[in-house]
């Protein structure tokens, strides 16, 4: 059996600093798209995955922050996500990322966020988080459709250590999935 984590792309590479397109029609390749996603997040037990961390260029996520095992998975597929409110206290947290296998870096977010977006039967729905892995995770995923990952919220010198310790992390084998 083919190893899912090989469909991630991994940093640093110059899909994860592209500007996604939107999506204008809900077609059976973005189903089958949102259905590799969703499989490849649950094999590298990630919470959450954006389209281009698979090579795909348009604003899609796949997200579950409930999961505990593979009888009760509920993904939320967003479909070019906004976030229209993004509020109260900020909060540093550790975050991991498929595309940085074997580090975690500390990011500093809003606490608070309101997004709305589309699903699979393109119904407009509004997702609500605060202080919560949901938050964070809505946050990080809709970055990535807008090429920013979670080493753009650092300091340019712990942004250094950051890819140095990737660097070293992918050297001695770490795979998407797998954090320090
Ligand atoms: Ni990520």
């Amino acid at each position: 059996m083919a190893d899912l984590a090989d469909d991630i792309v991994v940093a640093p590479d110059e899909r994860l600093k592209t500007e996604c397109a939107r999506i204008e029609e809900i077609t059976p390749e973005i189903r089958a798209l949102a259905e590799r996603m969703a499989e490849d997040m649950y094999a590298t037990e990630g919470c959450g995955i954006a389209a281009p961390q698979v090579g795909e260029l348009v604003q899609l996520v796949v997200i579950d922050c409930d999961y505990v095992d593979s009888d009760n998975r509920n993904p939320y597929v967003l479909i070019n996500p906004e976030i229209v409110v993004a509020d109260g206290e900020e909060h540093e947290l550790s975050e991991g990322c498929l595309s940085f296998p074997g580090i975690t870096v500390r990011v500093s977010r809003p606490s608070h966020v309101i997004v709305r977006a589309r699903n699979l039967d393109g119904d407009l729905m509004q997702y609500e988080a605060r202080d919560n892995l949901l938050a964070v995770c809505l946050q990080h995923e809709i970055d990535h459709l807008h090429g920013v990952t979670m080493i753009d919220h650092l300091s340019a010198s712990q942004r250094m250590v950051a890819l140095r310790d990737l660097a070293a992390a992918k050297a001695a084998g770490a795979r998407p999935g797998e954090t320090a």
